[in-house]
């Protein structure tokens, strides 16, 4: 769970149900919600901000104690909103209204829902600020999964027009992350540069533009997830996490697009044996499903792809009407990002690691994190003896 408006004064984050004994290091959270903040195409509040995680609870001596862990995420922007959104009433003349919903945003659909006559409380709330706590606890999740050797990252495959036209190693994704400067973290500089003349334009046009990410998970074992009930299975519980990001408006498992106009045969990923090699001995000519099978992970990478509409927020902004005297006006702007693609790949990141963290202590258990390793570790003994 998370909570928070834009410009408040902070953005709080809750995870339970971690096992005691998991290390935390500080140093690992900040440095995932700095590559949240960055990429070619932000705009100026990312120059504002520097998120760094403050853990309120649930952590003591840098090791996870069972109890639920809370982390706060200081707005640094609130010094320039505490009086135009305070917690108490305050001076209404100061408040600063949205007086006409832009198309895309939630501004309309949030007023109608929620009664208000602008839509200042609504894009608060849904802003994509809010995925910076969802960092924040993903992280944590990433740390927990670390500990099963497993690991979650993200690359961009398109922005605009512009697209990497190849599958992506996962040994480029790493490197692509080791990186302390961040372009548009795609895996190949010709593609990425490509990509930048794409935001370039939109920039020059006052236009934006969307792309897709695509999150990799490695080492994920076989069978996590489930075909038992269809909310447990793995496919639809990665969906709704990537498609409840701000923007995501579509989600790929695998090569899932391309597939429903291929033959058969060119789609799915023909099984070999090999004693010794992976988890139980089974591999694969290709990944075409992306890991999951019946919605339950088959020991390959898996391999989720975003896809995100262009951000709504626009320089030059498009037709809408006034919230107050219904007269045709253009929508309202307000400071925006004009691409968050790798952004989004890495809130997604979150996502996903959360989602498999979950997976995980649903199959593994346990209390302490000893206790969910030696479940573990049996259960890849029981892959070996298969
Ligand atoms: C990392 C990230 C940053 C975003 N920044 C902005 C922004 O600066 N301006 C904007 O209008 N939308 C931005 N968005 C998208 C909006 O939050 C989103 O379009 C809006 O909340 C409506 O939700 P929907 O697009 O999911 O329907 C961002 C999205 C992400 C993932």
């Amino acid at each position: 769970m998370t909570a928070g408006e834009s410009h408040g004064e902070a953005l709080v984050a809750f995870l339970s149900g971690v096992p005691a004994g998991l290390k935390i290091e500080q140093v690992f959270l900040d440095r995932e919600l700095w590559r949240r903040q960055q990429g070619y195409g932000r705009g100026g509040r990312m120059k504002i901000e520097r998120d760094t995680a403050h853990i309120l609870s649930g952590v003591r001596h840098g090791i996870t104690i069972g109890s639920p862990i809370s982390i706060l995420l200081e707005n640094k922007d609130w010094t320039n909103w505490q009086e135009s959104l305070p917690v108490e009433e305050g001076d209404a003349k100061k408040h600063k209204r949205v007086a006409s919903p832009r198309p895309g945003h939630a501004d309309l659909a949030g007023a109608l829902k929620y009664n208000f006559p602008e839509a200042r409380y609504v894009l608060e709330r849904a802003s994509a600020r809010e995925s910076a706590a969802r960092v924040a606890i993903g992280g944590i999740a990433k740390l927990f999964l670390g500990e099963l050797g497993i690991h979650v990252l993200s690359h961009v495959i398109s922005v605009g027009a512009a697209a990497i036209d190849r599958e992506v190693p996962w040994q480029q994704i790493a490197e692509l992350h080791d990186r302390d400067e961040v372009l548009l973290n795609c895996a190949d500089a010709e593609a990425e540069q490509r990509m930048k003349t794409e935001v370039d334009q939109a920039l020059k046009n006052g236009d934006s533009v969307g792309g897709v990410f695509e999150v990799v998970a490695q080492c994920v074992p076989p069978g996590l997830g489930t075909y038992a009930q269809w909310d447990e299975r793995l496919d639809a519980r990665l969906a709704a996490a990537l498609m409840s990001l701000q923007a995501v408006k579509a989600v790929e498992i695998g090569s899932g697009i391309t597939a429903a106009s291929a033959p058969g045969s060119a789609v799915h990923d023909e099984i070999s044996y090999t004693k010794s090699v992976s988890f139980a001995g089974f591999t694969r000519s290709r990944n075409n499903a992306g890991g999951i099978e019946g919605g339950v992970s088959n020991g390959q990478e898996i391999r989720v792809r975003g896809y995100l509409k262009p951000i709504s927020t626009l320089r030059r902004p498009l037709q809408s009407v006034d919230f107050a005297t219904r007269e045709p006006v253009k929508a309202a702007y307000e400071r925006s990002d004009v691409c968050v693609v790798p952004a989004a790949g890495v809130a997604a990141e979150a996502m996903v690691a959360l989602t498999l963290a979950d997976c995980a202590l649903q199959k593994f258990g346990g209390d302490s994190l000893g206790e969910t390793l030696r479940n573990f570790k049996g259960y890849l003994e029981q892959l070996r003896n298969y």
